[in-house]
């Protein structure tokens, strides 16, 4: 028997990133989990069907906390449309060209609705977390292993934009400023801030003019240790759900795909 909370109406989500893979029962009204999160990590090379079944084994632990029949949203770190992945900067090049829809069902026997990773936190974002109810140009950043990032504007999601790989000074943005480069390179909070995404959002505001940005990612959890540096024209806020806001949102766009 699905051990559902009470009353709650509950679905499934999977985070594939770079360096792990995490799932959640999702309350769909609240975008809180339901259960524990559960994490593996990523398997090296990370080629689909390596990955595939780590997504298994995690839906099936999921899938005790969920109605039987619940369908999976599953966010992917790279563009994703109707289906299938076209870019794989942080994961294996076999991904590109996979129909990343049909391989994840046929290895959890469910139905699987596969989103951009930043997308997904956005939706969440918006329906739940710092960009709830507002208007105008939202750009939502996730730094993690890569730059990702979602455009809402008055709350219509443009998918798949890509603004992570900017090129700033003659390099990859994301290969700079994102939460991996402050580590490989042994970053303080503020040297990061102040060297890196300070030069990030500023050409991010030049391009796009944000009435808000939120910043998202695991590192999202130590906001007050940065954000305190960037001076923008935008407001910066932490994501509302950090970094549990992408499972959430792929969960409930599974739900509304599948019913
Ligand atoms: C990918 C994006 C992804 C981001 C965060 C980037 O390297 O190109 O699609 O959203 O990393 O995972």
């Amino acid at each position: 028997m699905a051990d559902q909370a009470a009353g709650a109406h509950v679905g499934m989500g999977v985070d594939i990133g770079g360096s792990g893979i995490k799932g959640a029962p999702v309350d769909l009204d609240t975008g809180a989990f339901t259960a524990d999160r559960v994490k593996i990590h990523t398997p090296h090379p990370s080629k689909p069907r390596a990955v595939a079944e780590v997504v298994a084994q995690i839906a099936a632990a999921v899938g005790e906390k969920a109605p039987s029949g619940a369908a999976l949203g599953v966010t992917f770190p790279g563009v994703v449309r109707r289906g299938t992945v076209e870019t794989a900067a942080n994961v294996d090049d076999g991904w590109i060209g996979t129909d990343v829809e049909a391989l994840l069902s046929g290895a959890t026997g469910r139905a699987v609705a596969a989103v951009n990773d930043a997308d997904a936190a956005a939706v969440a974002e918006h329906r739940w977390g710092a960009a709830r109810g507002v208007r105008g140009v939202v750009l939502l950043t996730t730094l993690g292993t890569g730059i990702g990032t979602a455009l809402l504007v008055d709350g219509h999601l443009v998918p798949n934009t890509e603004f992570g790989h900017v090129v700033l000074d003659g390099v990859d943005a994301e290969t700079r400023a994102a939460s991996a480069a402050k580590e490989r390179e042994g970053l303080s909070y503020e040297e990061w801030a102040t060297e890196r995404l300070q030069r990030y959002y500023e050409e991010m505001e030049k391009l796009l003019s944000p009435d808000l940005i939120v910043v998202g990612g695991g590192v999202s959890r130590k906001a007050d240790k940065f954000l305190k540096y960037l001076d923008l024209r935008a407001e910066v806020v932490p994501a509302g759900l950090r970094n549990a806001a992408g499972i959430a949102g792929a969960a409930v766009l599974a739900a509304e795909r599948f019913g």
